[in-house]
């Protein structure tokens, strides 16, 4: 049996070794060697297109996959046989580096270093962000003390980023496919977001991309928000309506947005954010460095030995 293993990142392979399968390398660039085309174990990360596509019509003894990404809609795209092959993702691995980056995104809209970055390079000093100033304006997001944070898709990342948003005094609350209270958060559902987006300074969209959540962030819950929440997306782009986002941004109905992943990207040079007031873009940047990777192949991998529930199963 063979698992074959990307190098497209430093897998520490020694800590795999020791199970029954032999492991091989392989590039996710190029299409799978004729011999490792038997291969029953695939972890993919950062695989290109072609590099999935050709596994899926080649690859026939193809068992599991273990995607490394948490939302792995290429691997899910690539036309694998759902009905014969496993997929697991690496939900977990990014919950650390999200949640920083949703934390780093939140303060930057806060505090407006993208508006003061403006100034400097145009060499003016932007005299209205510095000096003594309103604490905790109504009616705007200046801080995340007290802000009423709104995350929905209250999944690993979102419970990785709590602590960070309670520790500065923000008030959170979540949306998921359930209510119940989860890790000292109120989660709630989505029939309730037309009484919690009314009530919201900063929303936090960390959902995954697939058919149930697209375009879910609409114009007319764009419209629920108030006109100085933000909106931050650094789950799918697909969630989000762009159209209307766009036209909110434009017509000043909400204080701004900060996105870290967009329905076309790289975003295209014709695309409205790059002008839209209030915008901060970031280029897909929150995760990409999955962590413990290693720990999730192994665990997954004995529990697929023992024929057991494997951990992240779409
Ligand atoms: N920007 C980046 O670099 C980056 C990096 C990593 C991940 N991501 C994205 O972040 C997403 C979330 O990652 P995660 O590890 O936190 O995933 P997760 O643990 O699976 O959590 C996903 C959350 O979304 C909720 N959800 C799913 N479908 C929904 C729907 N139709 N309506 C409402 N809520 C729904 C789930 O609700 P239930 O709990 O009720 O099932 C769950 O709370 C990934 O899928 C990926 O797309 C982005």
């Amino acid at each position: 049996m063979k698992l074959l293993y990307p190098t497209s990142l430093d897998l520490d392979i020694d800590s795999l070794k020791g199970f029954a399968p032999t492991l091989h390398p392989y590039d996710v660039k190029k299409p799978i060697p004729d011999d490792l085309i038997d291969a029953e174990i695939l972890v993919a990360w950062t695989n290109s297109p072609d590099n999935l596509s050709d596994a899926a019509k080649r690859m026939k003894n193809l068992k599991w996959i273990q995607s490394l990404a948490a939302g792995p809609n290429d691997v899910l795209n690539a036309g694998f046989d759902a009905k014969s092959i496993k997929i697991t993702t690496g939900s977990g691995l990014h919950d650390h580096t999200v949640a920083e980056h949703t934390l780093a995104l939140l303060l930057n809209a806060a505090r407006r270093f993208f508006e003061m970055r403006d100034y400097q390079l145009q060499g003016k000093w932007p005299a209205h962000l510095g000096g003594p100033q309103p604490d905790r304006p109504k009616g705007r997001f200046t801080t995340l003390r007290d802000a009423r944070v709104l995350i929905w898709g209250f999944g690993n990342i979102a419970k990785s980023l709590v602590p960070s948003l309670r520790g500065l005094g923000a008030e959170v609350k979540g949306v998921a496919r359930s209510t119940g209270v989860r890790n000292g958060v109120e989660v709630y559902n989505e029939d309730h977001l037309k009484d919690l987006l009314p009530e919201t300074d900063a929303l936090v969209m960390i959902l995954p991309g697939s058919e149930g959540t697209k375009h879910v962030l609409n114009k007319e819950r764009l419209g629920l928000l108030p006109n100085h929440a933000w909106v931050v997306n650094v789950g799918r782009g697909t969630t989000v309506d762009e159209e209307a986002l766009a036209d909110a941004l434009e017509k000043g109905e909400i204080g701004g947005a900060a996105l870290d992943v967009f329905e076309k990207e790289p975003l295209p040079e014709d695309s409205r954010f790059w002008k839209t007031p209030n915008t901060i873009v970031s280029p897909h940047a929150a995760g990409g460095r999955p962590q413990g990777s290693e720990i999730l192949i192994a665990d997954n991998l004995r529990k697929f030995l023992a024929g057991q529930e494997l951990k992240n199963v779409i």
